[in-house]
């Protein structure tokens, strides 16, 4: 059964500062990665293949650069981060496809969506911001400095 709208009792994905990690060209691809997951969040049913389709090149292009960064870089524990994304896009793509072909429902593309909204800000937290310093050192040559809004300082 598929339903009309999105969950009811769900809040979409904001980008907010708190998802910053100090190194731009990340904080940019992760700022349309939370959008783009947002925007499946309180899609209608007829509006979700293209969207997943979307968020699916997003996916590709932001895991690629990713992965590419850190092997060019010598980044140590880069293997479990690619492998992360690997399985992270496989899920991607397989929903994708049997949606496109109309062999799951909507409602399956909106529980995968609510993994990836999920899933996001632990693997930001944990791998991403590792990448984000190891790669402020290289380039800039100092750890990067992360300025949130709304952190107060006692
Ligand atoms: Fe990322
Ligand atoms: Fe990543």
């Amino acid at each position: 059964m598929t339903t009309e709208q999105p969950h009811p009792d769900q809040q979409p994905m904001h980008w907010n500062d708190m998802y910053l990690l100090g190194y731009t060209p990340i904080d940019e691809v992760h700022e349309e990665f939370v959008g783009l997951v947002g925007r499946m969040q309180q899609a209608a049913d007829a509006d979700l293949a293209g969207l997943l389709a979307e968020f699916t090149r997003h996916c590709e292009e932001h895991f690629g650069m990713e992965n590419r960064w850190m092997v060019e870089n010598d980044f140590p524990p880069r293997d479990c981060h690619i492998d992360e994304h690997a399985a992270v896009l496989a899920s991607v793509h397989e929903v994708g496809e049997l949606f496109a072909k109309g062999e799951l429902g909507a409602d399956v593309v909106r529980d995968l969506v609510e993994h990836l909204a999920d899933w996001f800000p632990k693997h930001a937290d944990q791998l991403d911001s590792a990448l984000a310093h190891w790669m402020a050192k290289k380039r800039l040559g100092g750890k990067p400095v992360v300025l949130r809004r709304g952190l107060q300082l006692r």
